[in-house]
C-alpha cells in the first residue's frame, strides 16, 4: 500500500517512514507547507495524491503549550483529525488516527480497555480526544490507535532527557506517581504497518507491554544506558502547567485478537539504546 502519513516529521512520523517497507509499504512522508492538517484545503490535496492509506500522526503535543493556547490545540488536534478522515472518507481508503492515553483521568486500578469510560484531565487529552471523535464522526472505518510515552530515534522524549538530565547534574528527582506504558515508536510503527490492512474500525490500544512509574522507568533507563551509579529520588509531586493522568496504562485487547501485540517495554527499550548508540 502507498501509505501517506501526516507529521511525517514527527519522532512516529519518521519511524512509520523507516519501518513501513518492512510491511510492504510504500511511505509517501509529508509534512510542512501544504501539508498542514488545521488546514482544510489538505482535504483536496490528499485526495489529489490518491494514496492507498492514510496514518495522521500529527499533533500539537507540547502539553503545557496546549493549556496556553487551547484554540491551537483544537484547531490541529480536532479539527485536524476530522480532516484526514474527511479525505480518507472520499477515498475509501483505510485511516490510522494516532490518540493517547491523556483522554482519560488515570483514576483506576486496571489498565484501560479500548471501551473504557474516557475523562481527560488537559487541554491536551481533551483536544485528542475531540479529534478522536470527529475522525469516527466523519468515517467510522478509521482505526483509531491510543498509544503511551513515546520515544524514538531523533525524538525530544523523556528516555534522552533522563540521560541528558543525569550526565549534567549527577543526580535525579522523578516522580512516582505516574503511572503508563512506555513505548518505542518503531514498534508502535510495526504494529500500525500490521493494522492498517485490517478492515475493521474503532479503536485500539497499542503500546509496550506492561507499565511502570515514571521512578521506576528513569532508573531502568539509567541502568540500561550505563549510569546505575546515578542516584535517583523519588519524588511526588512536581509542578507542571497541565495535570497527567496518574495511573494510565493501557490494555491492548482488540489488537491482541488480530495477532497485534508490542514486546514488553524492557525489551523495546534495550532495543531502542543500541540502536541509539549505533547512530
Ligand atoms: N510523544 C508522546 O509521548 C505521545 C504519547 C501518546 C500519544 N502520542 C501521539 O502520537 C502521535 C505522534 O506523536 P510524536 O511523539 O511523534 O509527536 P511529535 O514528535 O511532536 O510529532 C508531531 C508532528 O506533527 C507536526 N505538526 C504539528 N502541527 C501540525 C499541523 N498543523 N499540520 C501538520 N503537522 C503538524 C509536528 O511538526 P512541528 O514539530 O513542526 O510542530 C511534528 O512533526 C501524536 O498523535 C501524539 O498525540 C504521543
Amino acid at each position: 500500500m502507498r501509505i501517506a502519513i501526516l507529521g511525517a516529521g514527527g519522532q512516529l512520523g519518521r519511524a512509520l517512514a523507516r519501518r513501513l517497507p518492512c510491511w510492504g509499504h510504500e511511505p509517501l512522508a509529508l509534512a510542512e507547507g501544504k501539508w498542514d492538517v488545521a488546514d482544510p484545503r489538505i482535504i483536496a490535496h490528499l485526495v489529489d495524491l490518491a494514496p492507498d492509506g492514510i496514518i495522521n500522526a500529527a499533533a500539537m503535543t507540547n502539553v503545557d503549550g496546549c493549556e496556553r493556547d487551547p484554540a491551537t490545540a483544537f484547531r490541529v488536534n480536532g479539527l485536524g483529525a476530522e480532516h484526514g478522515a474527511r479525505a480518507a472518507a472520499e477515498l475509501g481508503v483505510p485511516l490510522v488516527h494516532v490518540s493517547t492515553d491523556y483522554v482519560f483521568d488515570g483514576v483506576t486500578s486496571i489498565p484501560y480497555p479500548e471501551d473504557a469510560a474516557t475523562n481527560p484531565l488537559s487541554v491536551y487529552g481533551a483536544s485528542k480526544l475531540d479529534g478522536e471523535r470527529r475522525a469516527l464522526a466523519a468515517y467510522p472505518s478509521t482505526q483509531v490507535v491510543r498509544t503511551a510515552w513515546l520515544y524514538g530515534l531523533g525524538g525530544r522524549h523523556f528516555v534522552g532527557r533522563i540521560m541528558e538530565l543525569a550526565d549534567e547534574r549527577g543526580a535525579l528527582r522523578v516522580v512516582t506517581n505516574e503511572v503508563g506504558n512506555p513505548t518505542f515508536a518503531d514498534d508502535l510503527a510495526d504494529a500500525i504497518g500490521q493494522l492498517i490492512p485490517h478492515p475493521v474500525g474503532g479503536i485500539f490500544h497499542l503500546m509496550n507491554e506492561g507499565y511502570v512509574s515514571r521512578y521506576e522507568f528513569a532508573r531502568a533507563i539509567l541502568a540500561a544506558s550505563g549510569r546505575a551509579h546515578i542516584p535517583v529520588t523519588p519524588a511526588e509531586n512536581f509542578p507542571r502547567v497541565a495535570r497527567p493522568p496518574a495511573f494510565a496504562p493501557l490494555a491492548n485487547t482488540r489488537a491482541a485478537a488480530l495477532g497485534i501485540r508490542l514486546r514488553p517495554w524492557q525489551a523495546a527499550l534495550a532495543a531502542y539504546l543500541t540502536l541509539a548508540e549505533g547512530l
